[in-house]
């Protein structure tokens, strides 16, 4: 039986939607399913504005253009991240000054930045890595102080929960990512959840390519015309059609990957143990979206190991982040102080186990059976 890394989920109505779009020829953005997926989306982050984009990418890039970067100011970053948190930054003509992550969490904390803020730094990129909250209260206060925004890069938190509140809602901007390895997918395709409202007039002003547009289609201007900076950031409504049904689908999809989930927590809890592997026990709180399925090995050498030994059963591991600050673009672009020491072994360490919405608990069952008879 092979099992893939990933496979995409495919939600009941997707190409029915597909095809409404087709038949009505509204196939551009701002169209009926993008007002019903940014509704349903709105809904899920407690009222707030949600705008469809065309990755979680260009909603980092619409933050920064928000946030009216320039050359000199300094955004922090974690260094264990996907290339968009920094570079969304990098190209507004930013300073990335990359910072460490918690061995615990995989994310920043107040302690891993407070040391980085100085009177440049314009922004902190929060990353809640596999959906672990990482805007706490004392890096909301640190911010505050200092005058910082916090950007929630929330690509992996979508359906996650910090004591009750929504991820992506307690920092002025925060992004999603739809990309077809997440737990709701429309191929490519982002959302920036605006917690500010101020930030939402000339936020639909720069995602369409700096024209008042959005306002015209409200009717509240005769004519549109090029007010601002701006992009073209606006998501398609084919992209919109199968974002709703899949977001339609959703309590569906996050039933079937907590069992997935819950399934490996309860099946390899001997094997780590006898292995000295760390289950990802953070994650697997209620309130964690079961996005990923990370397990640190004890070294390099058994993580190589492990992903060679389970392919060689069918059963597809993959790693995750190989650090920015020591990347061709993170040494041109930012700079870090410090040995880096825990971001090194996680990125070492790290290997992610299959988690999609259409494993049946047999294949969840075949992939720990696999890694259960692996000896490191
Ligand atoms: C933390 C993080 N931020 C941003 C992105 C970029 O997302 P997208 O592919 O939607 O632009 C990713 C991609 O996986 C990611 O892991």
């Amino acid at each position: 039986m092979r099992i893939p890394f990933n496979r995409p989920t495919i939600a009941p109505h997707q190409l029915d939607y597909v095809n409404q779009t087709f038949a009505t020829g509204q196939l551009s953005g701002d169209g009926p399913f993008t007002n019903r997926a940014s509704q349903i989306l709105s809904e899920l982050h407690g009222g707030s504005k949600v705008l469809l984009t065309t990755s979680c990418t260009s909603a980092l890039e619409l933050s920064a253009l928000l946030l009216d970067l320039k050359a000199g100011d300094e955004v922090i970053v974690p260094s264990f991240t996907f290339v968009s948190s920094a570079n969304a930054f990098v190209i507004m003509g930013a300073k990335i000054i990359f910072a460490e992550v918690e061995r615990d969490t995989f994310s920043i904390s107040a302690r891993t930045i407070e040391p980085l803020i100085t009177s440049r730094t314009r922004a902190i990129v929060a990353v809640n890595y596999g959906g672990q909250p990482s805007v706490t209260d004392d890096l909301i206060a640190l911010a505050l102080q200092h005058n910082v925004a916090i950007v929630e890069d929330n690509a992996h938190g979508l359906f996650g929960h910090d004591n009750g509140t929504p991820l992506g809602t307690k920092a002025a901007l925060s992004t999603l990512s739809f990309h077809e390895t997440k737990n709701i997918t429309c191929g490519e395709g982002g959302a920036l959840v605006i917690n500010d409202p101020s930030f939402i007039e000339r936020a639909e002003i720069i995602r369409e390519k700096g024209t008042n547009r959005s306002l015209f289609f409200r009717g509240m201007i005769d004519k549109y015309t090029w007010v601002d900076k701006g992009s073209s950031y606006l998501m398609s409504d084919i992209n919109a059609a199968v974002l709703t049904a899949q977001l339609e689908f959703g309590d569906e999809i996050q039933r079937r990957r907590r069992q997935a989930f819950d399934l490996y927590m309860s099946a390899l809890g001997d094997w780590a143990e006898r292995n000295g592997a760390t289950l990802p026990h953070h994650l697997a709180h209620s309130d964690r979206p079961c996005h990923l399925f990370p397990i640190l090995m004890p070294n390099l050498g058994t993580r190589t190991a492990v992903i060679d030994f389970a392919r060689a059963s069918d059963v597809f591991l993959t790693f995750h982040y190989v650090p920015l600050h020591h990347s061709p673009g993170g040494t041109t672009f930012g700079s870090f102080d410090g040995d880096f020491a825990t971001t090194q072994t996680i990125s070492d360490t790290l290997v992610r186990l299959p988690l999609f919405s259409d494993m049946t608990s047999d294949d969840a069952g075949r992939v720990a059976e696999v890694l259960s008879s692996f000896r490191g």
